[in-house]
């Protein structure tokens, strides 16, 4: 297993580039399930999520390439049935099962099981499916869900955290070959619900309102193959702001989408981090000094939770009381105990953590629990004196392409090396 070992109180300086977006790619390699021609789809992220991805498409019967960012695939035949080896890998997996029962009216998908950030459960998910007319049975550990035909109908999609992305994305795909006009409701506004429904459209669907909480989907007789671009990975590009802001650096970052980062520019800004946009750059560095500040976590387009561990570790930074809120999983503070072990004075009330930031970090060896806590630790590792190693980093190249030469290319001295 690998780690990073990295010698931290370096200022980033220098031009990142944002690769495409995880969390856009996954839902959009699973589209292409809806038809037997060919779709290109350009900017995919090299990921072990997005090879994940590719395998599980591959075990249903498609052929995929993948070059240079460049996804190719076609899905002439395919069956509906996704195993636990496969499913258990990436949760996100679960989008398959849209385009599955949209076009084979059939999926048999292993239940994705439980997750260290929350119990995320998929009962949204099938109750779209179940109001579009599927059938669905849960034994073994699979949902089955089977159709004679699907019908455009009109449903609520919100639940105890508000809007679900990938059961909206689900709902969407499965809606687009059904009989009839489906209408969500408190759909989710996520930037990569909004890209999904463009490569959608792009295949022949007839989507409006993505990116509202209002989404219609008319169906269609067929789908057909297309061409597409992933959009930027808004979550990358936020995490890189708050390495050049946690360094106190000076970064440029390119291919950055601004307006998908409402809501964490202004909290950066209250934060006391400049943040200039010329065209698709950002500019970002520190300004007189890092002031704390309260964030919650809401769905889009409130404050990310992908992004709630990373401002973390720059509130540890900013001397005074900073409340952080999350609202939108159950345990999402595994990073909490990690970044003590640096010196963070963090402690957890409920759903919020109580940061008493001002303290200078020490480094030290910490373990990653999950995607963006590992991010969060790297922040936390590139600021802190003396070296810290991030141990079972593997968590980190789920989400994040090429993070340590990146870094290194800003001036980071960090190292991938063999876990002793
Ligand atoms: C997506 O997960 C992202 N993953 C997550 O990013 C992200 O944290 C999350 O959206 C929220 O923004 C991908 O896009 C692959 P949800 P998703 O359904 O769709 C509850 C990362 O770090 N819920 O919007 O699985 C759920 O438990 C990952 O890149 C139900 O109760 O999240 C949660 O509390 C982590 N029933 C809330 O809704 C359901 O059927 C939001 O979850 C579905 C969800």
């Amino acid at each position: 297993m690998e780690s990073f070992l990295i010698k931290g109180g370096v200022p980033l300086h220098g031009e990142v580039t944002i690769s495409g977006s995880k969390n856009a790619a996954l839902p959009i390699m699973a589209a292409t399930l809806l038809t037997d021609e060919p779709c290109v789809i350009r900017g995919v992220p090299d990921l072990s999520d997005t090879r994940f991805m590719a395998q599980i498409l591959q075990s249903l019967g498609a052929e995929t390439k993948f070059d240079n960012g460049t996804l190719t695939v076609r899905a002439i035949k395919i069956h509906g049935y996704a195993n636990y080896e496969l499913v258990r890998k990436m949760r996100g997996s679960i989008c398959i099962a849209g385009p599955l029962l949209a076009r084979l009216r059939k999926a048999r998908i292993s239940l994705p099981g439980g997750c260290i950030i929350g119990a995320r459960p998929i009962n949204l998910h099938l109750k779209g499916f179940e109001v579009l007319g599927a059938k669905i049975k849960i034994e073994g550990g699979y949902v089955d869900a089977t159709a004679k035909k699907l019908v455009g109908s009109t449903m609520f999609l919100g639940g105890r955290a508000g809007s679900t992305v990938l059961g909206t994305a689900n709902v969407m795909m499965a809606a687009t070959l059904a009989d009839g006009v489906t209408v969500i409701e408190s759909a989710a506004c996520e930037p990569e619900v909004v890209d999904l429904a463009h490569f959608l459209n792009a295949m022949g669907a007839d989507i409006s309102g993505a990116g509202s909480p209002t989404i219609t989907i008319s169906g269609v007789e067929k789908l057909h193959g297309a061409e597409h671009e992933v959009i930027p990975d808004r979550i990358e590009t936020a995490t890189f702001m708050i390495a050049a802001a946690a360094t106190n650096g000076e970064v440029t970052i390119k291919n950055a989408r601004a307006d998908h980062l409402r809501a964490v520019i202004d909290k950066l800004n209250e934060a006391g981090v400049s943040i200039q946009q010329h065209g698709g750059n950002l500019i970002v560095r520190r300004g007189k000094k890092l002031c704390a500040a309260d964030v919650t976590t809401l769905p889009y387009s409130g404050f990310p939770t992908d992004v709630q561990a990373q401002m973390m570790s720059l509130l540890a930074l900013a001397p005074g009381i900073s409340i952080i809120t999350e609202r939108i999983f159950e345990s999402r503070f595994m990073h909490v105990s990690e970044l003590a072990r640096l010196g963070a004075e963090i402690e957890i009330e409920g759903p919020s953590a109580i940061v008493k930031g001002g303290r200078p970090l020490s480094g030290a060896p910490v373990m990653a629990s999950d995607l963006r806590a590992s991010a969060a630790l790297v922040i936390a590792g590139l600021a802190a004196k003396g070296a810290t190693q991030v141990n079972r980093i593997y968590h980190l190249d789920r989400g994040y392409e090429k993070m340590d030469a990146k870094l290194r290319k800003l001036g980071a001295r960090i190292q991938r090396v063999e876990e002793k």
